[in-house]
């Protein structure tokens, strides 16, 4: 895969970048203006963890890029094989330290800007890493506040689309209202987050959504609900009205990013006593721990 430019790029040090079959260095990577990516936001996407240099559920992530260039009409550009030696060659470069990957890969470019899907066309695929950014321990400790908001997205928001204007807006919107995730309502269900799955605690039982079009089926979200069948807490996927997140003795959020999140005030109002509840605590440990054995480099289930 690596060419004579891809040499250069790595004998300079330079962090490296990988755009459509060459690594090199971020500020020489450029797309032509014209890619569909640009012009239409035509294209998806995957953020992937990496702890201690292992990467997180990649077979689920590749699974869901799939699913989501299946629902787009694309067929993925790489074979297993060449993604994970890909993802293998980005992430060595910052040797079992944890990580964030991102990757997008978009229609390309047919040279003109034409709605319809050109018969002839090569994908545009771009994959970086760059060292995880978490939140700080006060954050995971104290939890943060979050704002109910219509949820005014497309019909499917099961596929991971770089089309992401509308979460860009609802997000800024949580923090206009001094808050830093929006829980959307459709038709009078809570569905998921601008940029997060939601899990509610009711009696003691973890409830989240059963998957459909409305919501991004979650990686972590996934990791959650297998974590609580192996420690024997109960949980159950069904829908969660609004009136039940408004009573709901906790709420969390989970994304690659944001791993298993608190929140303990919502529109305004505390959530349970307004902190991380025990059952949260509990999912932290057990993310905590599967997350340990990933950097120590045990077998997981
Ligand atoms: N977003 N729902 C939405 C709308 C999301 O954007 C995300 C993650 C999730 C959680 O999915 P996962 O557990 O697989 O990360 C749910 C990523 C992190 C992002 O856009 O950066």
């Amino acid at each position: 895969m690596a060419g004579v430019e891809d040499q250069k790029s790595m004998q300079s040090g330079a962090a490296e970048i990988y755009l459509n079959g060459r690594f090199l260095p971020l500020e020489e990577a450029t797309i032509p203006v014209m890619d569909r990516g640009f012009l239409f936001g035509d294209g998806v996407y995957e953020v992937i963890p990496c702890y201690g240099g292992r990467l997180f559920r990649l077979e689920h992530h590749l699974q869901r890029l799939d699913n989501s260039l299946h629902a787009i009409r694309m067929q993925n550009p790489l074979t297993r094989p060449e993604w994970q030696a890909l993802l293998d060659r980005l992430t060595a470069q910052l040797p079992g330290s944890d990580q964030s990957i991102y990757l997008q890969i978009t229609r390309g470019s047919s040279g003109k800007r034409d709605h319809a899907i050109p018969p002839q066309i090569s994908p545009t695929v771009f994959v970086m890493t760059q060292p995880a950014i978490y939140p700080d321990a006060t954050t995971l400790a104290t939890g943060i506040k979050a704002v109910t908001h219509q949820d005014n997205r497309w019909l499917r928001c099961d596929i991971k689309a770089i089309t992401l204007l509308a979460n860009v807006l609802l997000r800024s919107e949580a923090m206009d209202r001094g808050a830093s995730e929006a829980i959307l309502i459709r038709d009078g269900q809570a569905t998921e987050g601008a940029t997060s799955n939601l899990f509610i605690v009711q009696a003691g039982e973890l409830i989240t959504p059963p998957k459909s079009d409305h919501l991004l089926p979650g990686i972590t979200r996934d990791l959650v609900l297998e974590l609580a069948q192996q420690h024997g807490l109960p949980y159950r996927e069904q829908a969660i009205s609004e009136a039940m997140l408004h009573s709901a003795d906790e709420i969390w959020v989970t994304s690659s990013t944001k791993e298993v999140m608190a929140v303990v005030m919502l529109d305004h109002q505390p959530v349970g006593n307004g902190k991380p509840g025990p059952i949260y605590a509990r999912m932290a440990g057990f993310y905590g721990e599967y997350k340990a054995l990933l950097q120590a480099g045990q077998p997981l289930s």
